[in-house]
């Protein structure tokens, strides 16, 4: 069967067949998430998805594959295109609880850039792409048609490429595109340069928290690589002060003791802990309806019970939205009847993460820290603290204009 046919019949037969995992088969609610375990680009990665959750949206937002685009999610345009069991398919008609034991493959598979598939390389020399929204999708419609059929004439190529839509037009360099390669290579496409190659990160958000994509296990067992802080400026640096009722003694008990300590930071948990005050935790965020979800590792490099002052260091990722290194530092002295916590920050911010700006960025934490010290100030007099939540953006918008929060969330949620 031809790619085109297999693409414009929404899903191939052999895929339909697939059985839905047993659990998502089950009476769940709407909120519930099954695991689902698969490869992608060579490896293995579980999700925890509701079952309403496509395959496309289970590779954007809870492994960060965001080459796969999206489109009109009916399977009309091809922008979604994977390999799933070596077959293209459209990865918005797919659910992801209909897929465990597949074998996936998404744009970020087929090469690097440092080492680009020959059909990459070809697209860039000929020019085709424009916009570049429909290209992950042609290059991996183009890569079932010559892998299945090396030989095929380029008189066959603009029928056979029509399952992928292209909104800026331009099927002559792609077709001049995907011809040098099927012309180059008549005997078999070259194997996919970047499978097994590709770190796979968690990221809750569609269909209910996801615990970890790749699997508290695996994280187990490769502990944590030693936190280096850049060199250069960070992005943001934050210093806040906040007076509380409890001493400086009571307050260092809690410090002392990590697990308690994580708790009154709103929306953080400790996944692992690896001795030697080495961690891994997860922090989430909500900007409106956007959730961050940080995974990362924590380095408490200095307990100073003398100067009740802890330092410790964190690099953490959000799959979509980027990378976050800090050096964070908490002392308490000792004021008045109770205790002065001071908290100083150096962030150092890549990716989508540091259009927050130094403002919504400096906003945000003091709202985390605020939540902080009121729950170390509770937990250290023996009181339950009020629930911690993630710093949301109400807070946010109390303070800065509504159409900079507004044009902000639409930057964040963008899909590329
Ligand atoms: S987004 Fe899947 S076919 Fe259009
Ligand atoms: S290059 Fe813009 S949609 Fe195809």
């Amino acid at each position: 069967m031809s790619t085109l046919h297999r693409l414009k019949q929404t899903v191939s037969t052999r895929i339909q067949q697939r059985p839905v995992t047993q659990a998502a088969t089950s009476r769940i609610a709407p909120d519930e998430t099954v695991p689902v375990n698969f490869t992608v680009n060579g490896r293995p990665a579980t999700v925890h998805v509701a079952p309403r959750v496509t395959l496309s949206d289970a590779l954007r937002d809870h492994l960060g594959l965001t080459g796969t685009h999206i489109g009109c999610e009916h399977g009309v345009c091809g922008m979604c295109t994977v390999l799933v069991d070596g077959d293209a398919a459209r990865a918005c008609l797919l659910l992801a609880c209909q897929l465990d034991s597949a074998e996936i493959m998404t744009v970020e598979g087929l090469g690097k850039p440092e080492d680009l598939h020959p059909l990459q390389a070809s697209f860039g020399k000929h020019h085709a792409l424009q916009c570049g929204f429909c290209t992950p999708g042609q290059l991996m419609s183009a890569y079932d048609l010559l892998d299945k059929d090396p030989g095929i004439g380029r008189d066959e190529l603009p029928e056979q490429l029509s399952g992928v839509l292209c909104r800026c037009t331009g099927y002559r360099n792609i077709v001049d595109a995907v011809a040098e390669v099927a012309e180059t290579h008549p005997n078999g496409l070259p194997a996919p340069r970047n499978c097994a190659a590709t770190e796979l990160l968690p990221r809750a958000s569609v269909g209910g928290p996801s615990r970890s994509a790749v699997g508290v296990d695996e994280v187990d067992l490769e502990g944590i690589a030693e936190i280096r802080m850049p060199q250069a400026e960070p992005t943001v640096s934050i210093a806040v002060h906040q007076q509380v009722r409890a001493e400086p003694q009571q307050l260092w008990s809690v410090m002392s003791d990590t697990e308690r300590l994580a708790r009154c930071l709103p929306g953080a948990e400790l996944v692992v802990d690896f001795g030697n005050d080495r961690y891994k935790g997860r922090v989430q965020v909500a900007l409106g309806p956007v959730k961050l979800a940080f995974l990362g590792d924590i380095h408490v490099v200095e307990r100073d019970e003398t100067t009740h002052t802890i330092r410790a260091l964190v690099q953490a990722a959000d799959a979509s939205s980027g990378n976050v290194q800090a050096e964070v530092v908490v002392a308490v002295d000792a004021a008045g009847s109770g205790s002065a916590v001071r908290a100083d920050a150096r962030v150092h911010m890549t990716g989508r993460i540091a259009q927050f700006g130094r403002s919504l960025a400096s906003d945000v934490s003091k709202d985390m820290f605020g939540q902080f010290t009121a729950a170390l100030d509770a937990m250290a007099r023996g009181e339950e603290p009020a629930e911690v939540k993630p710093p949301s953006a109400l807070a946010m918008t109390l303070r800065i204009p509504a159409a900079r929060v507004r044009a902000l969330l639409n930057r964040i949620r963008g899909r590329n």
